[in-house]
This record gives structure tokens, sequence and C-alpha cells, in this order.
């Protein structure tokens, strides 16, 4: 495991398909979120980006997709690699049409339309032709059983376990060769957050997606990561092996709430010791 005071980027098996480099985030001119980020994902992987509510975690997705001009904010040092190749200065469409498509927090669906119109939305960057983009709803159908049985449905009377499977879905209509997942698990049961995160590894095994996901739910992600970043005050204060991580004391007590009554505030008064400890 590394710390990353260095601001250099630890080194992970396997040739990266996603590299961020010591990025800074300002938001207004003034308000620096993120500090100093660094992180890659390799191709093929699946990354988690874990942090509590403010820690940054969408806005690192966001300077990555490019979508942080649109509130007001500027990626102000660092750079990002997508595929070997600087991705700051594209536009987010360019991007997906590149192959690295974000899927927002809160799983933004055109309420309004059915589920498979928003499907369809998905496929607006592609011009391989309505034969190619037909077997691909079928794909996303044969990933999502539910979605089928509910294509006809308006997008906003189905459940929230739906429509995260529809945001998902209408992303994998851009044939991307990497998704940012933003806090798929956020206001579902447990057994809906089991059912997505079986589609997102099994979309990364069969389909070869590279996925990173950003999670307040620290539990599930590092089951289902192989590697983890946790992202404190917009900086990377550990990363390592989702099994270390897992077996790590501090990522125990104040991520996984386990060892103790449960899980503590992260500003409590154990901060300081802790912190030591990380930086040992
Ligand atoms: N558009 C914005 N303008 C100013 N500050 C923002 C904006 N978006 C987020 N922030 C601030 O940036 C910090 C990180 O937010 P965010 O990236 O959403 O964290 P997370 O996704 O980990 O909950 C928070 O303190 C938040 O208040
Ligand atoms: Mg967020």
């Amino acid at each position: 495991m590394t710390d990353q005071t260095s601001g250099l980027a630890p080194a992970q098996a396997g040739k990266p398909i996603l590299a961020v480099n010591n990025i800074e985030v300002i938001y207004d001119h003034v308000i620096l979120v993120l500090k100093g980020v660094s992180l890659t994902v390799p191709e093929g992987g699946i990354v988690a980006l874990l942090g509590a509510n403010g820690a940054g975690k969408s806005t690192t997705l966001k300077a990555i997709s490019n979508l942080l001009r649109s509130e007001r904010g500027e990626v102000t040092k660092g750079s990002i690699e997508f595929e070997g190749a600087r991705i700051e200065a594209q536009t987010a469409n360019e991007l997906v049409r590149r192959g690295c498509i974000q899927v927002m927090e809160g799983r933004h669906c055109f309420g309004h339309l059915t589920v498979e119109e928003n499907l369809m939305t998905g496929a607006f960057t592609r011009r391989d032709g309505k034969a190619a983009i037909k077997r691909d709803l079928d794909m996303v159908y044969d990933y999502f059983p539910r979605l089928r049985e509910r294509r006809s449905s308006q997008a906003g009377y189905t459940s929230g376990g739906e429509q995260q499977m529809t945001a998902i879905g209408r992303a994998l209509m851009s044939r991307p060769k990497m998704i940012l997942l933003d806090e798929p698990s956020m206001g579902l049961a447990p057994q809906l957050q089991e059912e997505i995160f079986e589609i997102i590894r099994k979309l990364n095994e069969e389909q070869g997606v590279s996925f990173l996901l950003a999670e307040q739910n620290t539990s599930i992600a590092l089951r289902y990561a192989t590697y983890g970043y946790i992202l404190e005050s917009g900086r990377i204060v550990m990363d390592g092996a989702a099994s270390d991580l897992r077996e790590n004391a501090d990522v125990k007590e104040f991520y996984l709430g386990v060892g103790g009554e449960g899980r503590r505030s992260f500003k409590n008064v154990k901060h300081y010791k802790r912190r030591k400890r990380w930086l040992a």
C-alpha cells in the first residue's frame, strides 16, 4: 500500500486505460476542492474511488469526463490521459466517442421518456447504423432483463433500481471501453445493490469494460473492485489492492464500521492519530 504525499500515482499491474496525474480542481475561481489527486485504472480493471460525502469523488469523475465547466469548475493543474492521450481539452461528447462515458450520480433518466427511448438516447454519438444499435439494445436487455420487461414504461415511474439500470444501460449504448460510475448503490436496498454490482462484474468480464466506481459504500465496492483509492477532503490518503484495504485496521474502523460500535464519524477525536498511522 502507498500513500500519495509524493503526488505520484502508484503502480498497478497492467497497462493503464486511464491515468489521472496530480490534478487540482477549483470551483468559481477560488474554491480549491481537489489537491493533487492521482489515480490509474488498468485496462479491463474495476477500481473504486472511496470517501465520505463531500470528499471530492464526483468532482474527480467530472474532471475526467469534462463535465466541470457547466458547474464553474476547472482543472488548474495536472494532466489526465485516456489510452495514453491527453484528454483535458476534449469535450464530454468527444470523450464519449473515444469510449469513455460517465454515469452521473442520482441516475439521471429522462422521466417523461420510456425506458427504451432513454436507452436509445445513449446511442447518439454512434455512426455505425441501426442494425448495430439494435444488437446492442438487445445486449443491454440481456444484461438487464428487468429493463426488457419495462421497456415501454415511462422511466419516471420505474423504481430506483430500474432507473439506475436504465442509466447504466444508456451508457452501454455508446459502446464504451470505460464507464465512470458515480454512486451506483446510492438509495438502493442491499439486494438491488448486489444485483447492480453483479452486472458490473459481468460487463467487465464479458465485454471488457473498465470501471472507475465512486462509492460511499466501501464494503460493497471493495468486494467487486480489484483496487481502491480513499479520498478525504480532496486528497487521496490511501490506496491499495481491494483485498489489502478490506483487511486494513483503519479502513475497517472508519469505512467498514467493524471493530467498534458501528461506523464512526470521520471528524471524531481519533482523526489525528489515524492520520499519523496512515502516513507512517
Ligand atoms: N459546483 C460547485 N461549486 C462549488 N463547490 C462545489 C461544487 N460542487 C461540489 N463542490 C464542493 O466540492 C466538494 C466535493 O464535492 P463532491 O465532488 O460532490 O464530493 P463527493 O462526490 O465525494 O460527495 C464539496 O465540499 C462540495 O461542496
Ligand atoms: Mg458525489
